[in-house]
């Protein structure tokens, strides 16, 4: 039995939806007048190879974007196993969502955190309103890739790490 009608779903029974399909955790950070700024995402996707882009899907009550979105340069940094303090850090109310993690910021700001999977030095291609987010196309336009960096997952609300089948 299908659990709702579209027009009626509940939102936890979407959440529970959008959890069962498991994703890496990507850090989209910048410097914003002398200070890092970035906040946690999972909503991370591959979009294009030519021109390379990506997407990340950002809430519309999100503080952070408004602030990054002037930025020249966003870096996405794919957190790795061992990130899980980074990715709730990057994601706090309150507090210094950088403090410990070992940053390395490009000559146009883009902010990257050290131990990541991948780096993604971008601009922002596109923004695009979907309902309560607004879906950004980010253009790669430098990368960098760490191929012995297992990435970390976030599936159910929780972070977990990939096995080997
Ligand atoms: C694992 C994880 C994934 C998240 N993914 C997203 C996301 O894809 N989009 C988003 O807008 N917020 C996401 N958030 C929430 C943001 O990191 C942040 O908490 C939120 O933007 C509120 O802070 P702000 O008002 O400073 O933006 C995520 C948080 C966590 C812990």
């Amino acid at each position: 039995m299908i659990h709702a009608e579209m027009g009626k779903l509940d939102v936890q029974v979407l959440r529970e939806a959008y959890g069962a399909f498991p994703s890496g955790v990507t850090a989209l950070c910048a410097m914003i007048d002398g200070s890092p700024i970035g906040m946690a995402a999972s909503s991370f996707t591959s979009v294009s190879m030519d021109p390379p882009l990506v997407s990340i899907c950002v809430a519309n009550t999100s503080s952070t974007w408004p602030l990054l979105r002037p930025a020249t340069r966003l870096g996405v940094s794919v957190l790795a196993a061992g990130h899980e303090p980074a990715a709730r850090l990057l994601s706090a109310k309150t507090g210094d969502r950088f403090a410990g993690l070992g940053l390395e910021v490009t000559d146009e700001g883009a902010v990257l955190i050290e131990g990541s999977a991948a780096w993604l030095d971008c601009t922002l291609f596109d923004e695009v309103p979907a309902g309560d987010h607004s879906m950004l196309l980010l253009r790669i336009e430098a990368l960098r890739t760490f191929p012995d960096q297992h990435p970390l997952v976030f599936h159910g609300s929780k972070f977990r790490q990939l096995a080997a089948v």
